[in-house]
């Protein structure tokens, strides 16, 4: 009678797991409450199989896998994961696991995972029984190998949906992510809204409209359903032809929420979809989910973040009526430079957020310095210079702003090197600051000041060629020269 052991932590789900193989066949099953523990019942026993949990206090299940490949390298190791932590089950089996299966369980897959690995765990005791039985070795090897590969182009998949964080690049980029995954070459995913089905995106598929899922397969998919699998031969709802091969319907649904359904079909090699690759599919679009609820929290932070600082902006040019809206203004200019410059998407980003922060610092900074009307004496004017530096610094526990903070950081350095707070010269000053800097003198010289009225136009623009290479990069000058705000346009 082959010999499992069971490892977790937690009590409930040691038994639970135990149970529900003892009830898949003839299996003796012993359990241990961690890794450490583990290695002492291998340490006295023979086992055909451990089923371990990943994170367990003492010793874990990735550690646990890094010993017996060590010590007892034929025993199949099966790991024990939450839905919501594939990523260490597949670390796992780069590590040398044989498979994993996730919870809640279930007893076909507790069934078809025992089958697969007491079988290869057999080969291998014949193997290095008597080595002769080479062709089941090689049998073995390439299901090995197409696992493995699965497994691979999954965490692949992984990788490219966590660098993804605009939900609308990723629903476009999912039929190309399947036809990857899954071997097939018609792949569409459709949008529902008011109980319509709407294209989004597709491989393979001419299919372009509109689809009401009343009396449909799909209208299953709005209830309690993982996935439906469609035979050969029966209607595609798509285009209401019989099917030539099997169609894969995989519902996306946010909590309760009906976002969708992708429809995968034609496989290139002509099979079906076999219970592996079924489950894979289920693993993606659980990991899809999950990246698709967190772009939108992380959407709804964001833009939350953003109005925090906005207000705050406001608050400060509030206490200055002479500078009120001159974040704006920047901004709006620094971006018409931009353009001419022919900035990335990112920069142009980066003006539009960090423009409208870039003196944020100014609120670290006392009335009776910000709001004297007459000349700053030279303690003052240094209290003046620290605003780059605590604007940086309030921007900086927000974390993931980099090319904001080097714009509010550097907007006050000069092209020739004498501008603070750092006193970078040339190129070494981020093109966006060296934008910004034109960007806010312009907008400093023609705003009017309680002891100064503004200077025209003309005047601006002869002191910005004059201080072209000097304070300003004179690319960045020219630039400005050809905008429309720096042409003379009216931009107020
Ligand atoms: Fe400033």
């Amino acid at each position: 009678m082959p010999k499992v052991l069971v490892v977790d932590d937690e009590e409930y789900v040691r038994d639970i797991l135990a149970q529900m193989i003892e009830q898949t066949g003839d299996f003796e099953v012993d359990t241990a409450k961690d890794g450490l523990d583990a290695l002492k019942y291998i340490k006295d026993n023979e086992y055909d199989v451990v089923f371990t949990d990943i994170i367990m206090p003492r010793l874990s299940g990735i550690e646990l896998v890094q010993e017996l490949k060590r010590t007892k390298p034929a025993i199949p190791v099966v790991m024990v994961t939450a839905l919501n932590n594939l990523d260490a089950g597949i670390s796992a089996m780069r590590e040398g696991a044989s498979d994993y299966i996730t919870k809640p369980f279930k007893t076909e897959k507790i069934k078809s995972v025992l089958t697969r690995v007491l079988s290869e765990r057999n080969i291998m005791k014949a193997v290095s029984g008597n080595g002769d039985d080479r062709s089941s070795f090689k049998v073995v090897n390439a299901e090995l190998y197409l696992k493995l590969s699965e497994i691979n182009s999954l965490f692949a998949i992984s990788l490219e949906i966590e660098e993804i964080t605009d939900n609308r690049e990723l629903l476009k980029k999912l039929p190309e992510m399947c036809t990857k995954l899954f071997k097939v070459d018609k792949v569409v995913f459709l949008i529902y809204e008011d109980g319509m089905l709407h294209y989004y995106s597709s491989i393979g598929f001419p299919y372009k409209g509109s689809i009401d899922i009343k009396g449909s397969v799909f209208e299953e998919c709005l209830n309690d359903c993982e996935y439906r699998l469609l035979e050969l031969g029966e209607i595609n709802p798509l285009d209401k032809l019989p099917l030539r091969s099997q169609m894969l319907i995989l519902p996306l649904k946010i909590k309760d929420e009906f976002l969708g359904v992708l429809c995968i079909t034609n496989r290139v090699d002509g099979f079906n979809f076999k219970e592996d690759e079924i489950h894979i599919a289920l693993t993606f679009v659980h990991k899809l989910l999950l990246r698709l609820e967190n772009n939108t929290l992380y959407e709804i932070t964001y833009n939350n973040l953003i109005n925090t600082l906005k207000t705050l902006i406001l608050t400060i040019e509030a206490r200055d009526k002479y500078t009120k809206n001159h974040s704006e203004r920047v901004t709006s200019i620094a971006l018409e430079i931009a353009r001419e410059l022919d900035c990335s998407e990112q920069e142009r980003d980066a003006i539009r957020f960090g423009g409208y922060l870039h003196d944020i610092g100014k609120i670290g900074v006392r009335d009776m310095v910000l709001l004297k009307p007459g000349k700053l004496t030279k303690e003052e004017f240094e209290e003046i210079k620290q605003h780059p530096v605590i604007g940086d610094n309030i921007i900086q526990p927000l974390g993931s702003f980099p090319l904001e903070r080097l714009l509010i950081r550097h907007h006050h350095e000069r092209f020739d090197g004498k501008g603070y707070p750092d006193g970078l010269a040339g190129e070494d000053i981020p093109l966006i600051a060296r934008i910004l800097a034109v960007a806010d003198t312009y907008d400093s010289m023609t705003s009017t000041r309680p002891y100064r009225k503004g200077l025209s136009h003309q005047i601006a623009v002869d002191e910005i060629k004059r201080c072209s290479g000097t304070q300003f990069d004179p690319a960045v000058a020219n630039a400005f020269f050809h905008t429309k705000t720096g042409k003379g346009g009216s931009y107020r």
